[in-house]
Parts: structure tokens; C-alpha cells; sequence
């Protein structure tokens, strides 16, 4: 398989977006509406979901969802919103409920088709068919065992179609039988704005400088493709030099006993990520995906998941610490250099970031969030009144 490097046009715009969209909070409402209610969001895989009752609940703005696997092993998505006056029908993170999800409010309980199974002191009540009072389904999508939804209808496809580029690649690690190792999806919280941690995570230009393990894994044979239609990838086949650092050393030593994946992919990360805010992370030893989740205008949290293969062996399991270790160490610099490009544009200094052609997947980022948000290419912060 060839590695296509897209290099970037003459006449690109090496600018990033004005520093005033990294902190204004109409801009911020904005972006909740317009971006991330209708693109697709990863909530989990299939094998969190491993029993009926088994849900995941997901939050992001003003929405919430829960992901629940039927009594027919159906996986469905609804509006984490009970029907009488909005509760929260689920109010952690996930678990498993027998056979219905009661609400905690009054106790109106729902099957797990989402169908109401009855509401408390029934007597009170006009009577209530159970379809047309039933929890409220949101649109559900699940890509190679990966449970995604979304809240509105945009202009984004489906997930099969936007990932089809990568099919040949990803056929490999057989994604749908990836076994969950659980947890609670929360990998990190910033105080940052999410596109702060996208651009520090679109890029590769820091790995040599900012990442030392990263470098000595694959940094010399790393290569990043920009957003195409909203996907972009991007891949680190391991250095053949030896590794300076111990736990590279014997990472690399161990995957390299491995042998249920093909050239390149049995000696490379590969990362896909779709626009928004999503990624996934393809190791041999194991499969990740973070995406970050806003909160607030200076507020994110990464949340994302690690899954192991189902014929893990003892080798790969000790690959799968190692590579979770490197994660960790890289996770940890990336915080840190997202607290300073996000406080960079509250500085009177700050003259919007000037891109090296190794940075073009941030500029790709940005002109896809600039075709949908328009107002983001003012250079100076408009009136409230004109974000809308
Ligand atoms: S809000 Fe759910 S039972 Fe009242
Ligand atoms: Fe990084």
C-alpha cells in the first residue's frame, strides 16, 4: 500500500483563524449549533454495549443522548429526556439496567426500545400510548462496531461514506470485533477552547521537538494528510534506528512479534480523524479514539476510549501497556501546549498563527469550519448582534 502525501497548493492561506473565535461565547453558542449538533459524535463501541440494558450516555451543549442495546440486542440511541418533564432518565456516565430504564424524578419507566412501559400513579394521567410517549430516538449510525449519532440532520454524509477512502486500510484490524477494556470515557479536561486542542492535535511539525517518545517511535517516517471532505489521516510507520528510550525499545520489540496485521500496519500508528473533533487511533496492539467535547468558550473535555483485539495474547497485552504509556506521556506535553496556543490569542502580542506546509491539516481544519461558519473569517471580533 503507497503512502500519498497531498502536499499543499501555491496559494494557501498560511494564516490560522483570528484569535478573537478562540474565547468569544457567541461564537462558542454558535458552534454548538451549527457544527457540533449535526455532525456525526462517536459515543462508544458496540462492545461497551455488551449485554441488553448495557447504555452509554453522551452529553454535548445543550444535548444528551443515551445508548442503550435492546432486549433483541438492537443498539438504539434516545434523547437522555424523560417524557414527563425532561429528567435525565440516566443520570451516569454508563452501566447496566434491568430490562427498564426507570426515570429518577417520578419514576416513569421506558422499555428498552424506548417505548414507555408505564408512568407512576397512571390514574392521574390521560392515557398515554406508549410509541407516541416513548423516549425520543436520535439518529444512529454504527461503522465497523463504532456506535456514532447525531442530534440534527446536516450536510455532513454518513459515517460509511465519509470513511469509505479508508476501508481498504482499516480492513485489517476488523474494527466490529474490537472488545471494549471499559472505563469511564473521560481521558482529560482542559481549560481551553476545543479548537485549540484540534490545532495542536492536527499537526505533526511538533512531534520532533514536543514529543520525544513519539520521535523515537516513528517521528523520522511521519506523515499528516490534510482534511478531504471532512476526514484526514495520518501515519507513523516505527524508525528502523534503535529506540533511545526503554519502553519504545521494548514496544517496538514486542509488535514486532506480532503478526496478525499486514505491512505497513503491523509497524505504524494510524490515525483517521473526522471533522469535528473525532480520532481514531490504530495501533497493532490495540485500537483508541479521543474526540474533544466542549464545554464552555475556554472549557473542553477529551473523552475517548482504548479497546483491545479479541485474540489478545500475553505479548500484546504488555504492547498494549507500552503503547498506553506512550499515549500518556504524549497526551500529558499536548495539554500543556494546548494551554499555551489557547491563551496565545488573549495576548495584544498574538498575530493569528503562520502555517508551515506541515501544518496544512490545521489550515484544512479551519477553512472546513470557515465554509460553515462564515463569520470566522472577520479579522476583528464582530458585534454580538452579527453572530448568528
Ligand atoms: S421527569 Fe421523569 S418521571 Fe417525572
Ligand atoms: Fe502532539
Amino acid at each position: 500500500m503507497s503512502i500519498s502525501i497531498a502536499s499543499p497548493p501555491h496559494d494557501w492561506n498560511r494564516k490560522g483563524l483570528p484569535g478573537w473565535t478562540y474565547s468569544n461565547k457567541h461564537l462558542f453558542k454558535m458552534e454548538m449549533k451549527k457544527v457540533f449538533s449535526t455532525h456525526w459524535q462517536l459515543v462508544c463501541h458496540s462492545s461497551d454495549l455488551s449485554e441488553p440494558g448495557a447504555y452509554v450516555t453522551f452529553d454535548i451543549g445543550n444535548e444528551r443522548a443515551i445508548v442503550v442495546r435492546g432486549k433483541d440486542h438492537v443498539v438504539r440511541a434516545f434523547h437522555n429526556l424523560c417524557r414527563h418533564r425532561g429528567s435525565r432518565v440516566v443520570g451516569d456516565s454508563s452501566g447496566v439496567c434491568k430490562n427498564v430504564l426507570t426515570c429518577p424524578f417520578h419514576g416513569w419507566s421506558y422499555n428498552l426500545d424506548g417505548t414507555l412501559l408505564g408512568a407512576s400513579r397512571a390514574s392521574t394521567l390521560p392515557k398515554l400510548d406508549p410509541v407516541k410517549w416513548g423516549l425520543k430516538p436520535v439518529e444512529t449510525e454504527i461503522w465497523q462496531g463504532f456506535v456514532f449519532i447525531r442530534f440534527k440532520k446536516g450536510k455532513q454524509g454518513s459515517v460509511k461514506s465519509l470513511m469509505q477512502r479508508f476501508d481498504e486500510e482499516l480492513a485489517p484490524y476488523e474494527l466490529d470485533r474490537l472488545i471494549s477494556i471499559g472505563g469511564d470515557f473521560v481521558f482529560a479536561e482542559a481549560e481551553a477552547n476545543w479548537k485549540s486542542m484540534r490545532d495542536v492535535d492536527n499537526e505533526g511539525y511538533h512531534v520532533a521537538t514536543a514529543h520525544p517518545s513519539l520521535q523515537d517511535l516513528y517521528g523520522k517516517n511521519y506523515v499528516d494528510e490534510p482534511f478531504i471532505n471532512g476526514t484526514s489521516r495520518s501515519l507513523g510507520q516505527f524508525n528502523e534506528s534503535p529506540s533511545k528510550q526503554w519502553s519504545v525499545r521494548r514496544y517496538r520489540n514486542f509488535v514486532s512479534q506480532l503478526d496478525h496485521l499486514p505491512e505497513p500496519q503491523n509497524a505504524s500508528w494510524l490515525y483517521v480523524a473526522m471533522f469535528p473533533n473525532t480520532v481514531l487511533g490504530l495501533y497493532p496492539d490495540s485500537v483508541i479514539f479521543y474526540q474533544d467535547i466542549p464545554i464552555g468558550p475556554k472549557q473542553t473535555i477529551q473523552r475517548g476510549a482504548v479497546y483491545r483485539y479479541p485474540n489478545e495474547t500475553r505479548l500484546m497485552r504488555a504492547a498494549r501497556y507500552l503503547s498506553g504509556r506512550i499515549d500518556g506521556l504524549t497526551a500529558g506535553e499536548d495539554l500543556q501546549l494546548t494551554k499555551w496556543t489557547d491563551e496565545a490569542p488573549l495576548s495584544s502580542g498574538f498575530d493569528r498563527i503562520l502555517l508551515s506546509d506541515l501544518e496544512y491539516g490545521v489550515a484544512t481544519f479551519h477553512n472546513h469550519l470557515r465554509t460553515i461558519l462564515p463569520i470566522v473569517n472577520e479579522e476583528t471580533e464582530p458585534d454580538p448582534q452579527a453572530i448568528k
